[in-house]
């Protein structure tokens, strides 16, 4: 193991802490650009006690509502217009992934004179990967994405329906406000897909990473097996706030960079998956719950030993007069049963997709990411063709 760790986000942690949003924008700026999704933080009150504590502080207010679900560059770009305009020296996301992803884009939009679909990376030459951003303050309503704590931003562009990313460290927020109480009001759907996806960040490093990684391989599975734990309690009761606060700091902790520190982490479960929201506008969480268990089949053949470990650590089941292969099978069966019983969907067929755009799919997934022989980073890496052959299985 030979590695860097850096996040420079402050996590302010806890039920309640939502009355601390001024006193800590105030230290940040003067101005601040709440950016907020469909609407959930106005009918739950959040956006109402986000401003009486801003303007208790002496922090002015400005807004950009109506970020979507996989959220497009075209909201950015308004994102960042309404900030310059009104002078915004600060930005806040209150909502999911897609509100904090847009409001990280936003806060570098601002500050770039150029198309900001230039700062997604999407096979382009020259990929103006983003140095300076307004500073950002995250207050996640969802646990699901990690982006809280994270400098990854995930945008759509709806006319080349391509998905990606980019990862800079001015897209650390600033600030991580995580209050749990937020997460009260999500339904039982996007509870279930935001475990989902939090426990995908884990195992994407450990089936992808390296060997050797003990220490690692533990910290992934407390997350998986408290996930699970505390994740079926959120779904049978949202209004449990010790299993939302469980969930809540699963997800920090899935991809803050700790868990996958020194694994050589790739994300090709994710890859996959942008493609398909990219162009069915999906759910995220729901849709890694349909391709993480196709894919684990997948590639368990290749290495049945670790896929056996997950079975036997993360599920108790026991390697007694079983192959690796076969218990590793037990254990993505257990695993997806889970998925299952919380209500994720678990077969594109529940999406109504099919296999007319699969090429399409397997193009998308490598369009970024890729290694010397186009191949999608992993263990093994894919090839397109096995890509397609995963989609296949999930249908
Ligand atoms: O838009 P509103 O009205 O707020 O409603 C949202 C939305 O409909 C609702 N919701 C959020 N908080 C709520 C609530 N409803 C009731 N009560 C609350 N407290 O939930 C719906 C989904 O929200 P969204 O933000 O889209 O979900 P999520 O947090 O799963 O974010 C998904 C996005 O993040 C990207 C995904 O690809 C996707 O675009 N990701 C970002 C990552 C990152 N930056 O590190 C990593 C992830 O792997 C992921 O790719
Ligand atoms: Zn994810």
């Amino acid at each position: 193991m030979k590695f860097e760790f850096y996040n420079p986000t402050h996590l302010i942690f806890g039920a309640g802490t939502l009355s601390q949003l001024g006193e800590i924008a105030q230290k940040h700026g003067k101005k601040v650009l709440i950016v907020t999704g469909g609407g959930s933080v106005k009918r739950s009150g959040v956006f109402d006690r986000a401003v009486a504590s801003l303007k208790s502080a002496g922090v002015a207010v400005a807004e950009c509502t109506d970020i979507e679900p996989n959220p497009r560059i075209t909201s950015v770009a308004r994102g960042a217009d309404i900030a310059r305009k009104e002078g915004c020296d600060v930005v806040i996301a209150i909502g999911g992934g897609s509100t904090m992803d847009a409001s990280k884009m936003i806060a570098a939009a601002t500050l770039y004179d150029g198309d900001p679909w230039n700062l997604i990376g999407h096979g382009q030459d020259n990929w103006v990967i983003p140095t300076r951003a307004l500073p950002i303050i995250t207050v996640p309503t969802l646990a699901a994405t990690g982006s809280e704590m994270n400098k990854g931003a995930v945008i759509s562009n709806d006319e080349s329906k391509v998905k990606s990313f980019v990862q800079a460290n001015c897209l650390f927020p600033k600030v991580a406000l995580v209050d749990p109480e937020l997460t009260l009001t999500v339904p039982k759907d996007q509870t279930a897909y935001g475990v989902c996806d939090i426990i995908t960040h884990v195992t994407e490093g450990y089936f992808s990473g390296i060997d050797g990684t003990p220490i690692q391989d533990r910290f992934a599975e407390g997350v998986i097996i408290s996930a699970i734990e505390w994740g079926q309690k959120a779904v049978a009761d949202g209004s449990d706030i010790e299993a939302r606060t469980q969930v809540q700091w699963a997800s920090v902790v899935a991809l803050n960079g700790w868990v996958q520190a020194g694994t050589n982490y790739a994300p090709p479960v994710h890859m996959i998956e942008h493609a398909l929201s990219a162009h069915h506008n999906i759910t995220h969480g729901a849709g890694l719950a349909v391709l993480n268990p196709a894919y684990m089949r997948f590639v368990a053949k290749a290495r049945p030993d670790r896929f056996a470990q997950f079975a036997r650590r993360i599920f108790g089941l026991s390697g007694v007069d079983k192959d690796d292969l076969t218990l590793a099978m037990a254990g993505i069966d257990k695993f997806e049963d889970f998925l299952r019983s919380i209500g994720c969907p678990t077969r594109l067929s529940e999406f109504g997709i099919d296999d007319a755009l699969f090429s399409q799919y397997a193009e998308d997934a490598v369009l970024v990411v890729h290694d010397e022989n186009g191949h999608l980073p992993g263990r093994p890496p894919l090839s397109k063709a096995d890509i397609v052959t995963v989609l296949k299985s999930a249908l």
